[in-house]
């Protein structure tokens, strides 16, 4: 049996996340759900992939991270490993795994833990502290995912911006603080107003990764494919696109197309003799 760690040296380990709060250097994490973008995202300096449900709307088409199942999950955590050996990677549990008794959510863990994830995020706090407790103490780093939770979207009567009255930002905060009491390494905070993840950033222990949650958290996290521009009519208030590669991909494929029709692809050179 290899001996070789999981990760390489590179990698940022689970110790490394307090440590980074406790210096202010912020954290950067953005999904991954292949191979060949995985590769990529090696060979920049991004501190962690998330290979996160999202992936059954992004590389799927479904209409809501309700169509992620375990399976999906660890095929994908498997892929972006394979493609990302020097890299802290972060597996979703997907919708209702930590619902179904404690032998279905472990069974999902080791699945996911076995693919190749450093780490699992678990959305909510509600009914599931034991559970998420248990799972810590099973030598598995949680990560936290509050505020909103896309698993809940039905309940949330659509992807809406939680914890905007102060009911509501107390209950996200006091959900924080039970998900740091379970032994959770790092919170997402997602789609929060910027006030009340700044007082949950400042009260917990733990590093906040924010996605629509203001500046102030202690690291940020967005989807790859939005914030490469892969879907330019999609742009909540938070997002920044850092590329135009609907323009990019269009473009070359438009190129290729016209080549093919005007025969001048392929050349003598790219032909073999
Ligand atoms: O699945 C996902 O992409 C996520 C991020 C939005 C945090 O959970």
């Amino acid at each position: 049996m290899s001996t070789r760690p999981q990760s390489g040296s590179s990698a940022l380990t689970v110790l490394d996340f307090p440590k980074r709060k406790a210096s202010q250097t912020s954290i950067s994490m953005l999904t991954c759900y292949d191979f060949t973008f995985a590769r990529l995202l090696n060979s920049t300096e991004v501190d962690v992939l998330l290979v996160g449900d999202s992936v059954a709307m992004v590389v799927h088409g479904h209409p809501s991270t309700l169509h992620a199942d375990v399976d999906m999950m660890a095929l994908h955590t498997a892929a972006v490993r394979r493609g990302a050996p020097d890299k802290f990677i972060v597996a979703d549990m997907p919708f209702l795994s930590v619902r179904r008794g404690l032998e279905f959510a472990m069974n999902s863990v080791a699945a996911l833990m076995r693919a190749g994830a450093n780490a699992i995020k678990i959305e909510g706090a509600d009914g599931q502290l034991d559970l998420m407790r248990h799972i810590v103490q099973s030598g598995i780093p949680v990560m936290g995912h509050l505020g909103l939770t896309p698993q809940s979207v039905e309940a949330f009567g659509g992807h809406k911006v939680q914890g905007r009255t102060e009911g509501a930002a107390a209950e996200v905060f006091a959900a924080a603080k039970a998900v740091e009491g379970t032994g959770a390494f790092a919170l997402v905070l997602e789609c929060a107003p910027a006030v009340l993840a700044e007082r949950v950033t400042r009260e917990l222990l733990i590093p906040t990764i924010g996605i629509g949650a203001g500046s102030t958290t202690d690291g940020q996290v967005l989807v790859l494919h939005d914030m490469l521009g892969c879907s330019p009519a999609f742009k909540p208030k938070f997002l920044r696109h850092y590329a135009q590669s609907h323009e990019l991909v269009c473009d070359a494929v438009t190129r290729f197309h016209g080549d093919v029709l005007g025969r001048t692809y392929p050349s003598q050179s790219e032909s073999y003799t």
